[in-house]
């Protein structure tokens, strides 16, 4: 039941793939009839230099002296020719080549690598052809890959290409930069309109955007064919990028085509008719549809291929009527065992928590898990008022007449939604149950589309349902994890967020009840489930050493289970049930996830709170902040590396002997040139400053779950005596992609994930090279560093330290190594606060403008058998003003071993003890930050 039966198993494409069909065409006789159409020629495209597309330069509307001038020639070109070129549009080159070159590399894969993105049936969006809905419709001679990228709750990112690898970051970065030039535009016009911009605003509010890609294949006939029909587009403005350099696009304008001819960099922008022509172009239109992303990418219908099981009972006048594909022998196989025979175990979550009882209720647990692998969970602190909502819902629901309820009905080759259980062969036995299945949990994997609108308060009711239900079955799973004796954080990441689905199952009654089953035995594929009984008809059977055993549910009560069941049929009365799962989401790395840190109060606000320096808390002060002198200026340089000179054929040689230096000397240095565009470091500082301005209880909304370091919180608190560092800080898991907790993502400001997204793609690259340089300098084979480092797990840390009127007494960041490969650190402010020691001293670091501060983490240390140094380093507080930056891990995979390599020891003696990753990072999180002393305990 996890995500994967979920989805899509596989899809039909009704139109034959463009591409592949005109690799096959031979001469232009083989052009099948359905593309070839008479109005391709038939209306007369005007010759070069006849008309000008206008010209609107974005830089000027944006400029204080000259866009009044430019708004005016912006409204013409709406008005005249409903298109311009948009130049100096300050999108970023990196992110249009990015784009690009992802575009050209995803049109490249195999037919079958492409199709594992294809559009779902009835539904436009993936990689697939235009809506074809008549089977005589003339063919465009293009396949197209269409997404939608915003509002970012409405993105299917299952059908987003994972193939290049980078694919999904530059169209993230993309859709970021050419929602902002679209936000631009539109409120010029509005201006130019005279409407108000409250109106315009509320209209295009979101922006919702979708992008398609067309990717138009040659063709021998190309006259005679269309790579894209004559239409108008139904967004509010489209902006298009053209990807390579052949033109295609026609527009018109009292009745001729005009051909467009894209300036260089420039994108194209419609508010009006298009069509485009074929031969080798590919386009990436951006669009901002009104309300159109969303609803008319949705399934327009689908057919349920098992008939409805209620809607069937419900026509069922006698016995004899019950379809044999229903009537099972085995029903009434096995014995059922009589009541009293066997009590379920009963557990009290109430007493699970109690201080006193806790450890004999525990005990209780362990062996109704060990023993029946079920349980009734009485006391579970789920309140009356979300299970009888939910329950007057659901049954609302099943009363819905049928045509209401097959509006969320699951799509076809999906589990997800209202229907049947997944049935895979002809002559399968039929289960007597409708059901509604949905994913609740993560937040990102809700398909909100498939959960009914009706009742009204439906959404609402599951949701609550869900949450409370989650923390029951996370305090379940963590008392389980101690009776097994397995370490919480090791259970408590593999359940990491807890991934929860929800079945409700309607079995309505049957005549022949004894000879068909609601539900076919099985096990879950989930960890726990916790199974409500709707109304009070049981019907509910367990698996007991070859019996079943009917469960009679106690008042309020909670069904657990870890084991077999099936359920079975009542004669008269329908029967529902809802079921919670907690499903293992195996994937998910749990790269610098281990740590967990004990609860301290928001140092932002208690910053804020301070009036004069006697209120400082005494956990805060501490005197070795003072104890180490502090070098003074000049008295040592930080080296500098020139990033451009490390890749350039003339100068690398000698920058990667400056690297290698640097590494070996000082494990830190100053990258400059590292090509990170502007506009990439920016967007990621500015969002970062306004979300540390959000009231505390918004930034709370994303605090670090229990046991964990990922979120809003602080860092390493372990124990309750421990100083503490005057920093609050953001840690996010942000490589691999599939690692991403985005829930923990801040939603304000809502350029913050689009900005962390970039900003981390950026950061691997830069990262990647380094790594790359380093290697060879270690002498080391590329292959066996780019093992250890694949996929590059990447982890951010944004630091936010407040001002403080005791700053010399109090450390922002204690004394530290970092136990990253390597870490890239971005000063957000201009506040400096960076110091490293060298030489019994702290050198504080002076950032050079636009330069990323680099450091030798203690994996890399490791790895070179101490030629590269992980220096100790830390960061004090200003008396006036806040502190702001983003440390950028980059570390092993998850199952590397971390040793001394053997290239590098040689003859030599390893220095270090070998050991898992995952042991490495146990114990780097289970201490307190304390300068070299977990590195020194790992020398041999
Ligand atoms: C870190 C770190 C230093 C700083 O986050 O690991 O060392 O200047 N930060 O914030
Ligand atoms: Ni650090």
């Amino acid at each position: 039941m996890a995500k994967p039966s979920f989805q899509r198993l596989g899809t039909s494409i009704d139109v034959p793939n463009v591409q592949a069909l005109a690799a096959s065409i031979a001469n232009p006789a083989d052009v099948p009839p359905r593309y070839v159409r008479p109005e391709a020629k038939a209306d007369p495209v005007v010759s070069d230099g006849d008309s000008e597309l206008p010209v609107i330069d974005f830089s000027r509307l944006l400029h204080r002296r000259f866009s009044r001038e430019e708004s005016a020639k912006l409204h013409h070109a709406c008005a005249d020719w409903g298109f311009f070129q948009l130049i100096n549009h300050g999108v970023p080159d990196q992110a249009m080549e990015k784009m690009k070159a992802d575009i050209v590399e995803f049109f490249k894969l195999p037919l079958e690598e492409k199709k594992a993105f294809a559009q779902l049936p009835n539904s436009l969006e993936g990689y697939g052809q235009a809506f074809v809905v008549s089977d005589d419709q003339k063919l465009d001679w293009a396949d197209i890959l269409t997404l939608v990228t915003r509002p970012l709750q409405s993105r299917n990112i299952d059908l987003w290409p994972a193939q290049p690898l980078t694919f999904r970051d530059s169209l993230s970065c993309y859709a970021m930069e050419l929602k902002s030039v679209a936000g631009t535009l539109l409120e010029v016009m509005t201006k130019n309109l005279g409407v108000a911009p409250e109106e315009f605003s509320t209209i295009f509010q979101d922006q919702t955007q979708a992008v398609r890609i067309n990717y138009y294949p040659p063709c021998p006939r190309a006259d005679e064919v269309l790579g894209l029909s004559p239409h108008t587009d139904g967004s509010g403005l489209t902006l298009l990028l053209q990807v390579n350099d052949v033109e295609g696009l026609h527009i018109r304008k009292g009745g001729d085509w005009y051909p467009v001819k894209p300036l260089p960099g420039a994108l194209i922008g419609n508010i009006g008719d298009i069509i485009e022509v074929l031969v080798f172009v590919s386009g990436v239109c951006a669009r901002l549809p009104r309300e159109m992303a969303k609803p008319s990418f949705q399934r327009l219908g689908t057919s349920i291929d098992v008939p409805n099981v209620q809607a069937l009972a419900a026509s069922i006048a006698n016995p004899a009527d019950v379809p044999p594909r229903y009537v099972r022998p085995e029903a009434k196989a096995d014995p059922v065992v009589s009541d009293g025979d066997s009590e379920l175990p009963v557990i009290d979550f109430s007493r699970l928590l109690h201080r006193r009882f806790s450890r004999e209720e525990s005990a209780k647990l362990h062996h109704a898990c060990a023993d029946w692998g079920f349980f009734q969970l009485i006391n579970h602190g789920v309140p009356d008022q979300v299970m009888e909502k939910m329950k007057a819902d659901i049954v609302e629901f099943f009363k819905l007449p049928l045509e209401e309820k097959k509006a969320f009905a699951q799509l076809p080759n999906s589990l997800e939604g209202y229907g049947q259980a997944f049935v895979m062969s002809d002559d399968q036995k039929l289960d007597w149950a409708d059901m509604l299945s949905l994913i609740t949990r993560p937040l990102h994997s809700r398909n909100i589309d498939l959960w009914p609108a009706q009742p009204l308060t439906f959404r609402d009711s599951l949701s609550c349902y869900s949450m409370e239900l989650k923390s029951v079955a996370g305090t379940l799973l963590e008392v389980m994890a101690k009776n097994l004796g397995v370490a919480p954080e090791e259970f408590s990441s593999i359940f990491q967020d807890q991934t929860q689905a929800v079945r409700f199952n309607y079995y309505p009654p049957c005549p022949r009840a004894d000879e068909v089953l609601g539900l076919s035995p099985h096990t879950d594929g989930s960890g726990l489930t916790l199974l409500l009984q709707v109304n009070d008809v049981e019907g509910l059977h367990i698996r007991k050493g070859g019996n079943w055993f009917p469960v009679k549910p106690l008042p309020g009560a909670l069904i657990a289970n870890i084991g077999d069941i099936i359920e079975v049929i009542n004669s008269t009365r329908s029967r529902v049930c809802v079921c919670g799962r907690a499903l293992r989401e195996m994937a998910k790395s749990s790269f610098q996830r281990m740590g967990s840190s004990i609860h301290v109060p928001s140092v932002q606000a208690l910053a804020a709170s301070i009036a004069n320096p006697a209120d400082v808390p005494p956990r805060f002060v501490r005197p070795e902040a003072k104890a180490d002198p502090v070098a003074s200026d000049g008295e040592s340089e930080l080296p500098v590396i020139d990033f451009s000179r490390l890749l350039h054929h003339r100068f690398s040689r000698e920058e990667s002997a400056k690297l290698h230096q640097a590494c070996a000397d000082w494990g830190f240095f100053q990258l400059i040139n590292h090509g990170v565009p502007d506009q990439a470091i920016e967007n990621m500082k500015a969002d970062i400053v306004e979300f540390f301005k959000l009231p505390l209880e918004e930034k709370k909304a994303f605090a670090q779950l229990p046991n964990s370091l990922e979120g809003y919180g602080q860092a390493f608190v372990v124990s309750d005596d421990q100083e503490l560092d005057w920093a609050n800080m953001l840690y996010l898991i942000t490589r691999p992609l599939q690692s991403r907790n985005i829930d923990l993502w801040p939603a304000q400001p809502l350029t913050f994930r689009d900005s962390l997204s970039c900003y981390s793609m950026e950061l691997k690259g830069v990262a990647g090279s380094l790594l790359e340089v380093m290697a060879k300098n270690l002498g080391v084979a590329p292959e066996e560093f780019s093992t250890i480092f694949q996929d590059q797990p990447q982890g951010v840390r944004i630091n936010y330290y407040p001002p403080c009127p005791r700053a010399d007494e109090v450390l922002g960041l204690s004394p530290h190594t970092d136990g990253s490969g390597l870490t890239l650190l971005l000063q957000v402010n201009d506040v400096e606060g960076l110091h490293i020691r060298k030489g019994g001293k702290w050198f504080p670091v002076k950032p050079l403008a636009g330069a990323l501060i680099a450091n030798i983490g203690d994996i890399i240390e490791i790895l070179s058998n101490g030629v590269y140094k992980s220096i100790e380093h830390r960061a004090i507080i200003n008396t006036k003003e806040e502190r702001l930056s983003i440390a950028a891990f980059h570390g092993p995979r998850e199952d590397s071993v971390i040793g001394p390599l053997a290239e590098i020891v040689k003859g030599y003696k390893p220095k270090y003890v070998s050991m898992s990753y995952k042991e490495f990072m146990k114990a780097y999180f289970s201490t307190k930050l304390e300068g070299r002393r977990l590195m020194e305990s790992l020398k041999l």
